[in-house]
């Protein structure tokens, strides 16, 4: 079968997964990658896909209404996979300006430019990517389903929770077809290292602080991306109109024992000594507003469209803490630029 896939934020950490991945298992699909390349965007993440004649990459930013309505009047897609977005809570507390512009408004011009070309048509669908932070903050017991209100803390969840009440209002509404997934947190190759687990890894090798926020008690729930990725493809093929469906690792690791664990698999990949890694853990002022626990029942996805995560959190680290150390040019180069910016600004922040 023939389709048209655009793509937002393909260039991303789990966007360059989801096109890599569609790229080689959907020879006949046309996968059109449209990003804003902002400092979390790079195109170095899909220079094994580039030259495939299913890509292609289209310069644009979403809350562009003009440049919005010319690539769906150029491309006719007939699906919409939407990633892009700005992703960093602690991003989202220096400036939430952003997040509202591009999370909001850039996912509501989308959606009227969708609404625009598709009127009429059935045979189209408008995929949402979202977070399982939209659901807010556990305590030490229970699982975010997809019938958990919503109640989102902090100016990232609050715009995506926005975003995902934008894409369910267009479908009941005007009839868009959609479907939404909400995920838990992702790790694996290519984030950028602003995020817990490459932030750790990038200053493990550079002998700097750790810095762990307040206690270090947070729970996040980790998933590795390639299986987020496989579940997206799956959501998109089988998810049924209208739909949420919750992602997650069943995988709940305290902040804290989580940097031990990669501290010690960081000592052996580098041969240093035992204990040397974690001797750089550093407390440092909580995030405001930190959300205590996210957990995830993820056996809607599980049930219904036999998803489940494939790689076992121990391995999935390695392997990330693998890729890293032989790409310190990546790194480099994402970390150059505006990057250096605000890492100075986050801790004069603190
Ligand atoms: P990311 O920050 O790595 O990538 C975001 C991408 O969007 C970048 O390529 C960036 O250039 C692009 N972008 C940003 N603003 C844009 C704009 N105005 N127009 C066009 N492109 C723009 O993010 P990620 O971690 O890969 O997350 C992707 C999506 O998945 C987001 O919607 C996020 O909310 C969601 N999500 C992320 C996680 C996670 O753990 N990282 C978990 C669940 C859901
Ligand atoms: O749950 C899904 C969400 O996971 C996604 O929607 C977001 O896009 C993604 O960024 C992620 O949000 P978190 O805030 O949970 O991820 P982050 O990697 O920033 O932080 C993970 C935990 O580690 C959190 O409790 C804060 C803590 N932390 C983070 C950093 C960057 C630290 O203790 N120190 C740090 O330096």
């Amino acid at each position: 079968m023939q389709r048209k896939l655009l793509v937002t934020g393909g260039a991303g950490f789990i966007g360059s997964h989801v096109v890599r991945r569609l790229v080689a298992r959907y020879p006949s699909y046309q996968i059109l990658n449209l990003d804003a390349l902002t400092y979390a965007g790079n195109l170095e993440n899909l220079r094994d896909v580039e030259a495939s004649p299913n890509y292609q990459f289209v310069h644009a930013d979403i809350t562009d209404e003009a440049a919005m309505d010319r690539v769906f009047a150029d491309h006719v897609a007939d699906a919409v996979i939407h990633l892009a977005a700005e992703s960093h809570v602690d991003r989202s507390i220096l400036d939430p300006l952003s997040f509202i512009r591009t999370n909001v408004l850039g996912t509501a011009v989308l959606l009227n430019a969708a609404r625009k070309h598709w009127a009429g048509r059935s045979d189209v669908l408008f995929y949402h990517v979202s977070t399982d932070e939209v659901y807010g903050s556990l305590g030490d017991i229970g699982f975010f389903t997809e019938d958990t209100p919503y109640d989102p803390r902090s100016p990232y969840s609050a715009s995506k929770a926005s975003s995902d009440h934008l894409v369910k209002a267009y479908h009941h509404t005007f009839g868009l077809p959609v479907v939404i997934s909400n995920c838990s947190n992702n790790y694996g190759s290519h984030q950028f290292p602003e995020k817990l687990i490459p932030l750790m890894i990038h200053n493990i090798v550079q002998r700097k602080p750790l810095p762990v926020y307040g206690e270090g008690l947070n729970v996040r729930d980790w998933l590795w991306v390639e299986d987020h990725a496989a579940a997206i493809d799956i959501v998109f093929h089988k998810g049924r109109l209208g739909e949420t469906y919750n992602i997650g690792g069943f995988n709940e690791w305290k902040n804290i024992d989580l940097v031990h664990l990669l501290c010690r698999i960081m000592d052996r990949k580098l041969q240093r000594e035992a204990g040397d890694s974690a001797s750089l853990i550093t407390y440092v002022k909580d995030r405001a507003g930190h959300d205590r626990r996210y957990a995830i029942d993820a056996s809607k996805i599980q049930c219904e469209l036999g998803w489940s995560p494939s790689l076992q959190f121990e391995e999935g680290l390695e392997r990330t803490v693998e890729w890293y150390l032989a790409h310190p040019e990546w790194v480099e180069h994402i970390t150059s630029g505006s990057y250096a910016d605000y890492y100075q600004r986050q801790y004069i922040h603190r």
